[in-house]
């Protein structure tokens, strides 16, 4: 196997939230990795912790504990100055460009402000303006839009205004939350080209969260599936789809509405409780819903385990 060049490990990751309930273990214990210029797919049903595993690789949701390496330091250790110099090279995409985006700065103020925070520009010099053009042309803005305030432009221009904001920095690292899940159907392809192509020119490393599994397929080399707060299976995406192990995924895979020549099975409806995040018990958190459960599911904590190269999967029976 290619050994692959290493830019991001994240080892043992765990952020809970304090709630008036008790702990909400919103991610619990992922470890993965991810090599440069490479896609990370993360599937998984609404509320598994897929927001807040970006957001606190990034540390903009501070981690309860574990390590993020990029390129081989942990970045928790950082002070809060070198923190600051690192968002160049580690950015967010956001899901609804519209709630992301100042209402009240134009297209150019918009892409200015990075830099301007990192104070790598005057303001209205002529080489941050410079720059401005460059991102615009590179993202599919056309020049005439720069005086232009996000009301007036429909959710791909948005979405290509977040994408340059998120660029202008040349970062190495994006996360990418869902960034189409809000836009029209027709729109979606555009900016998943754009952003495929981008990749490819600039060579970036993408975390890709998604609800859309024929999305994370096309885009993915690998991908992670997580369930309430865990990781439960990783594959490269294309084993993934024709090899699903852990019985999350296939229920999740099955739910596809559209036939995936790679894939086609009977529809699997996930019945039974669904497990509290607030401080879960010990056992698989799926065993409850699972069809295959066996007495040492509902006991037993389990781990990652090997069971074909690059295929990993948490389950007692894989
Ligand atoms: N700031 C917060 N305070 C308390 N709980 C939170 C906070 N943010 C998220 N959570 C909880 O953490 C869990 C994971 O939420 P998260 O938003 O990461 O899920 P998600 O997989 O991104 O869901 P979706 O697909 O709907 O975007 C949920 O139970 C959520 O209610
Ligand atoms: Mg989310």
């Amino acid at each position: 196997m290619d050994p692959g060049n290493e830019i991001l490990r994240v080892e043992q990751l765990k952020k809970y939230f304090r709630t008036p309930r008790g702990m909400l273990h919103a991610v619990d214990d992922v470890s993965f990795s991810i090599d440069e210029g490479k896609t990370l797919g993360v599937v998984g049903e609404s509320g598994c912790g897929k927001t807040t595993l970006g957001r606190a690789i990034l540390r903009l949701h501070e981690p309860t504990s574990g390590a993020v390496m990029f390129n081989g330091e942990n970045i928790l250790n950082y002070s809060a100055g070198k923190m600051k110099a690192m968002r160049k090279d580690m950015q967010i995409i956001f899901q609804d460009p519209f709630a992301s985006l100042n209402p009240n700065m134009t297209v150019s103020q918009a892409i200015a402000e990075p830099l301007l925070i990192q104070g790598l520009y005057r303001r209205g010099s002529q080489e941050i303006n410079r720059r401005i053009h460059q991102m615009m042309d590179m993202v599919g803005l056309a020049s005439r839009l720069i005086n232009t305030y996000p009301h007036e432009l429909d959710g791909g221009r948005r979405q290509r205004i977040g994408i340059a904001r998120a660029l202008v920095l040349n970062p190495k690292f994006i996360v990418c939350d869902e960034p189409v899940s809000a836009l029209d159907i027709s729109i979606q392809a555009q900016i998943l080209n754009l952003m495929q192509d981008l990749q490819q020119q600039l060579k970036l490393t993408y975390l890709f969260i998604t609800h859309n599994l024929s999305v994370v397929k096309h885009l993915s080399d690998d991908i992670i599936v997580m369930y309430l707060g865990q990781l439960v299976e990783k594959a490269p995406a294309r084993r993934l789809f024709q090899n699903p192990l852990h019985p999350y995924t296939r229920a999740l895979l099955s739910a596809i509405p559209v036939p995936d020549p790679d894939y086609r099975m009977e529809r699997i409806l996930l019945e039974g409780e669904l497990t509290s995040p607030i401080s879960p018990k010990p056992g698989c958190r799926f065993a409850r819903r699972c069809v295959c459960a066996v007495p040492a599911c509902f006991e037993e904590n389990i781990r990652l385990k090997e069971v074909e190269p690059g295929h990993f999967v948490s389950c007692h029976l894989a």
